[in-house]
């Protein structure tokens, strides 16, 4: 990820500088935010972002925008995720999790406010009205109960059950793809002179982009150590989650990652657009080893 240092340094100054506009005090909220916001991470969602900004050579000032509202929402996804309630996990990006480092009245506040922050920081976003409409429609979508939400109430539903390949696909879309996808679709909303046919690329890429994205997650959850994570390993395992590997065979569901990725170049292949960065990025999804 080397590549993408210097992103990755824009959006974690910009995260900042947008959690300070709205929080001049110092209050221990404001420092449990800060805690699971400002803490590392890949920051895939911003570099999707900002690649496919690159893309439709869209100005970065208002890549920011769109790329630090989708990160609050991640930030906040993560917090509630390990909570007792859902994954139970104590260790996120090599540190205590948001609960366990405050309590969990403080961790479901911080996610809650980091999902209000998200909306607020698309609202700044300079541009017209009617685009940052369109945006804060699509990230309210893609965040609530047809997106990762709802996601994550299907992954906790499905915990000790055997689902079908169509079903679990369609939580991994959801608890993850939605995001992901919204960091393509809202840059899309920036620019109202693409077709509908390239459009529809870009929409395709993104959700093979996002499917292969959780695979690959779930086949570290058995494949890796904890410290390589920085989250514990096989949280799957105990939690008896319907994931890829457990469905479907280690060996099936690396070769569906495989698949998703190969969908989702072909789907770059066909547009006119400069791609490289995207390219790359999915590339990435496939190596990566946390
Ligand atoms: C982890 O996301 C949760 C999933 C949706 C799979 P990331 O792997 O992007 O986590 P960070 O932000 O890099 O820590
Ligand atoms: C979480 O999936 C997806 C979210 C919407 C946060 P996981 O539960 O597999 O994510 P990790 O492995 O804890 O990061
Ligand atoms: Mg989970
Ligand atoms: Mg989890
Ligand atoms: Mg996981």
């Amino acid at each position: 990820m080397s590549s993408f240092s210097s992103l990755q340094q824009r959006i974690d100054s910009f995260l900042q500088q947008q959690l300070d506009l709205s929080h001049k005090d110092h209050s221990q909220l404001k420092e449990a935010m800060a805690y699971s916001l400002l803490s590392g991470g890949k920051r895939i969602r911003p570099l999707l972002v900002y690649a496919t900004a690159n893309s439709i050579e869209l100005d970065f000032s208002v890549a920011d925008n769109i790329a630090a509202a989708i990160e609050m929402i991640h930030a906040y996804s993560l917090i509630h995720d390990d909570l007792p309630a859902m994954d139970d996990d104590h260790l996120r990006r090599g540190k205590p999790t948001n609960h366990i480092k405050f309590d969990e009245a403080t961790a479901i506040l911080a996610g809650d406010a980091l999902q209000a922050l998200a909306f607020e920081t698309l609202t700044r976003t300079p541009t017209v009205p009617h685009k940052a409409l369109k945006m804060i429609q699509s990230l309210a979508t893609a965040s609530g109960v047809l997106g990762m939400a709802g996601g994550q109430s299907m992954d906790l539903i499905s915990e000790n059950q055997t689902l079908s390949l169509a079903q679990l696909e369609s939580i991994h879309a959801a608890k993850t793809g939605a995001l992901l996808s919204a960091c393509v679709s809202l840059v899309l909303h920036c620019d109202e002179s693409i077709s509908q046919h390239d459009e529809q690329q870009f929409n395709l890429f993104a959700a093979n982009f996002g499917i292969a994205f959780q695979i690959v997650d779930d086949i570290l959850d058995v494949t890796q150590d904890s410290v390589t994570l920085g989250k514990p390993a096989n949280s799957d395992t105990k939690n008896n989650k319907a994931t890829y590997p457990s469905l479907l065979g280690l060996e099936a569901a690396k070769s569906k990652a495989d698949q998703h990725i190969n969908m989702a170049f072909k789907a770059l292949n066909a547009l006119a657009f400069d791609t490289t960065q995207l390219k790359a990025l999915a590339a990435y999804v496939l190596k990566r080893d946390h």
